[in-house]
């Protein structure tokens, strides 16, 4: 295979946005980072030399990382972190991939700054070519723009129990455009040519928003999500979690008119009781060869940006569901779809908020005075001393333990839940299970929908999985699965489960090592809202972790 070398330095770099200038963490300098681009079956080594007295590591969201667990990046999960002036190569190989993915900062919440796309060249004939005429789009990355620093933001957080502050702005491209104080200047736009179809990478890296996205008269066909190829359907918006990646075709088939720009735009798809962000970033499209007013000088010039109307509303779950119930997997004769039809073994586990007491003598602006957490199974994941994957691979199991409970601590009824009584004092402490090589794992997200109305978009590490059923409500485990899609369900790494409602997921555990799961709302991972998984080595030695790299990080 042939090998691409990058180098990443993690450095400040002063950026000005909403007319505040403030340092923010970059990879090379660059807001958002640099796009790394490479071949289907490549080895890929990206060198991290960490240039800013901070700790931090990098994670290639949704790069499968097959037998090389230690490029993960999870900062005490696969790795300790790359500390200030230090450097470490992360070196894998991208296998049975292709599509987009995204890479950013797995320790605290860096990868408000530090993040980039990661996208994969397919060996074979990309399935929609016939109908694409330009692939000259550069990727749509959402995010968040702080005016505060972000780790000082979850500090607080933790510190006094509350909610967080929101960021400032959403951003296209790191440009947040011009319904933000002082941003006209600051505006995505893409010039398209008329009667072209392009292929657009979207990915969503802000940090605690699901999205909604849609451009003005125009329709969007979905041909891939996660790196997977889909059934194409044809849309007029999308709806996209932290952590998602969704490739859509545009087609350039509007007559512009005297204006002859087309606004862009992403807003929130929930926002709940804390201090949420609703407001709304937008870009341009203009055709090529369209005289418009000049955009660069900040002047009163810009076409009337009235939001498109196929933009869905804050809170239109609707749209949402039939959104992702349209969502499947291609199932061709190249792509089939490898969901397991039958399981070793089932996981249900229930994903919230949940409430701690306050500490004597000290006040806390959670719910009720409390401090607020979240958990899985009533257990709030806390970060060990020394990485799991390491502790794992020398037997070292202090620092962890194996038994995350696999079913929920109680019957569990979330319509009638007591968020006080049944949430309150969950146990903290570093809890993964365990599985066999080659097991067929089924996972059941339980929402318990308490305090904070939201998706919560579960990101597995290691895996793909296949959403093989959701529902509102509670998991039935009798009636449920006789309805799962185990034809053609979609395949992807982040599940955005419904607001109080549950997700099943099927998982083949081809992938020996230790795998984070967690939600991709960085408020909610610093809560705890996470576990993990260690799947055993296999009986072949092509089914075991390979031995660490010799420069890994120490703690
Ligand atoms: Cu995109 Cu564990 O992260």
């Amino acid at each position: 295979s042939t090998t691409k070398r990058f180098h990443f330095s993690v450095e400040w770099k002063n950026v000005t946005r909403l007319c505040q200038t403030r340092r923010v963490l970059t990879v090379n300098g660059k807001y958002p980072g640099p796009t790394i681009a490479v071949n289907e079956g490549d080895n890929v080594q990206i060198t991290v030399t960490n240039n800013v007295p901070r700790n931090t590591t990098i994670h290639w969201h949704g790069v499968r990382q097959l037998r090389t667990g230690w490029a993960d990046g999870p900062a005490y999960v696969t790795q300790c972190p790359i500390g200030g002036g230090k450097t470490y190569t992360y070196n894998f190989t991208v296998l049975d991939q292709r599509g987009t993915l995204w890479w950013h900062a797995h320790f605290s919440w860096q990868r408000a700054s530090i993040h980039g796309a990661f996208i994969i060249y397919p060996r074979k004939p990309f399935p929609f070519s016939n109908s694409v005429q330009s692939y000259n789009f550069p990727p749509i990355i959402f995010g968040e723009w702080w005016n505060r620093d972000v780790e000082r933001v979850e500090n607080e957080m933790m510190l006094y129990g509350g909610g967080p502050n929101s960021s400032d702005a959403y951003t296209i491209n790191g440009l947040p455009g011009p319904l933000y104080p002082c941003s006209t200047k600051d505006t995505f736009i893409q010039t398209i040519e008329s009667g072209k179809t392009y292929l657009l990478r979207i990915i969503n890296a802000a940090l605690n928003e699901e999205l909604f996205f849609a451009i003005a008269n125009h329709t969007l066909t979905v041909v891939e999500i996660d790196a997977v190829y889909t059934k194409p359907f044809t849309t007029s918006a999308i709806m996209i979690a932290p952590g998602q990646t969704t490739n859509v075709l545009l087609t350039a088939d509007q007559v512009p008119d005297s204006t002859a720009m087309f606004v862009m735009a992403a807003r929130p798809y929930l926002t709940s009781v804390f201090p949420f962000n609703n407001s709304t970033t937008i870009g341009f499209l203009k055709y090529k060869n369209t005289t418009t007013t000049n955009f660069e000088t900040n002047k009163p010039l810009l076409p009337s940006y009235t939001l498109p109307s196929n933009l869905p509303a804050m809170k239109d779950t609707r749209f949402a569901t039939q959104f992702s119930d349209n969502l499947t997997s291609l199932g061709s004769k190249d792509y089939p779809c490898r969901v397991p039809k039958t399981i070793d073994k089932r996981v249900i586990t229930t994903i919230g908020l949940s409430l701690q007491d306050c500490p004597v003598n000290q006040t806390c602006q959670g719910y009720q005075g409390k401090r607020f957490y979240a958990s899985m199974n009533n257990r709030s994941f806390i970060r060990p001393s020394i990485s799991i994957l390491q502790s794992h691979y020398h037997n070292l199991t202090t620092t962890f333990s194996s038994n995350f409970p696999e079913n929920p601590p109680h019957v569990f009824n979330y319509t009638g839940v007591d968020p006080v009584t049944e949430n309150m004092n969950t146990e903290f402490g570093t809890k993964v299970f365990e599985v066999p090589f080659g097991t067929k794992l089924e996972i059941v997200l339980q929402d318990t929908n308490f305090l904070n109305p939201e998706n919560h978009p579960i990101h597995v590490h290691g895996h793909n999985f296949f959403i093989v059923g959701k529902g509102l409500g509670n998991f039935n485990a009798s009636k449920d699965p006789q309805k799962y899609n185990l034809v053609d369900p979609p395949e992807r790494n982040t599940v955005a489960v419904p607001m109080g409602g549950w997700a099943a997921i099927r998982i083949y555990t081809d992938n020996p090592g230790v795998w984070f799961i967690h939600c991709h709302l960085e408020e909610h991972t610093s809560w705890g809202l996470a576990t993990g998984f260690i799947v055993k080595n296999g009986k072949e030695p092509f089914q075991c972790l390979l031995p660490p790299p010799s420069d890994l990080p120490h703690c």
